[in-house]
């Protein structure tokens, strides 16, 4: 039996992303039969607000959990393992952030305005894709639908809320003592000091020489699109800004693309805004997309290095339409399609 009200539990609630999926699931009046918020032992007992309520936060437990239709994973991967079993063994449903499940050919993988579909076939755990992945496959998509896609060649700039509360704190207080002229803090979470620099590592490398973060882009790219084996490669770096990640790409098709069609498909796309008006320096930023649940693609151009090629720069706010607000989206469509 499909519901329309649901008892819903957050996992990492006091986490960077947790605090934009309740501010959210407000906007989106999202249905809540009772909204449990969880996290460690150590934030047992702080309260969060959601709308006009004082929420106390609970340690996650098995006994938590129980009773739960629905619960939202934002946390690590380790607690993502831990939970899934026995969230899906209570009959509850588990859409999760993290990259534990994503891969998994049982879990679908989904971005609701490319990939819906796939929420037909769930067992119990829904993943939703890497914050740099989202934006990028929602252009692709628009831009299949005028020529196949031969290449994709893309380079992140992300943002240190993609790393969690803590790495906003070490970059914060990296700025400050600069900005004091104080000696600079030393990194604990990143390799590297982040403030006034750029990191060419998200995550860990692995033996071909890329991170896990570019093994994520492609591998995710390629499962949401349906396309095994698109030729792909990524660049990832960290940037020192607090929210919004922006990459530049280069797309290859199969055959002519006409910038005009390209940005008909981009226009028809939902979920996605074009800022393009290079004249007037008008595109997207991390300054100017921040707090907006859409994908935006600026810079649009002709890629002449090679045939059937364009270029492009987008942006997203990569707590909402990256994490969260996909999170909520991909609740609304369990409902509508009466899959929960
Ligand atoms: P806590 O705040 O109690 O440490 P961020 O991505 O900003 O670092 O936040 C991670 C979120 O995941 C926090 O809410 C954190 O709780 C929560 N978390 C981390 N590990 C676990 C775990 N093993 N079980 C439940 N929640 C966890």
């Amino acid at each position: 039996m499909a519901k329309s009200s649901l008892n819903v539990a957050v996992i990492g609630a006091t986490g960077a992303v947790g605090d934009v999926f309740l501010r959210v699931a407000a906007e989106r009046n999202f249905p809540f039969s009772s909204l449990k918020l969880l996290a460690t032992a150590r934030s047992a007992g702080k309260t969060l607000r959601y709308k006009d309520q004082e929420i106390v936060v609970e340690e996650t437990s098995v006994e938590a959990l129980k009773g739960a239709d629905l619960v939202f994973c934002s946390a690590t991967s380790a607690a993502s393992r831990e939970y899934a079993p026995i969230i899906t063994k209570m009959g509850g449903v588990m859409i999760d952030d993290g990259s534990a499940f994503r891969m998994q050919a049982n879990v679908p993988l989904v971005i609701p305005e490319v990939n819906g579909d796939d929420l037909e076939w769930h067992e119990g755990i829904i993943s939703i894709p890497n914050c740099t992945t989202t934006p990028l496959a929602m252009a692709l998509h628009a831009m299949r639908q005028v020529a196949p896609l031969r290449r994709v060649t893309v380079a992140t700039y992300q943002a240190t809320s993609g790393t969690g509360a803590a790495a906003v704190e070490e970059l914060k207080s990296q700025l400050g003592a600069f900005g004091r002229g104080e000696p600079i803090p030393a990194a604990s979470v990143y390799p590297h000091q982040i403030a006034m620099n750029v990191l060419p590592q998200v995550d860990v490398f692995g033996e071909d020489g890329y991170t896990a973060e570019e093994a994520k882009m492609r591998n995710e790219t390629r499962k949401i699109l349906h396309i095994d084996g698109l030729p792909f490669s990524a660049t990832c770096a960290r940037v020192p800004t607090v929210l919004g990640h922006a990459e530049a790409v280069h797309v290859e098709f199969e055959k002519d693309a006409p910038l005009d069609d390209i940005r008909e498909a981009l226009r028809n796309q939902p979920g996605l805004e074009i800022m393009d008006d290079p004249a007037n320096s008008v595109y997207p930023m991390p300054l100017n997309t921040a707090g907006d649940d859409r994908a935006f693609v600026g810079r649009l151009r002709k890629d002449e290095s090679t045939d059937h090629g364009i270029a492009f720069w987008c942006v997203t706010d990569n707590l909402r339409k990256g994490a969260a607000t996909n999170a909520i989206q991909i609740a609304e469509e369990l409902i509508r399609r009466g899959k929960i």
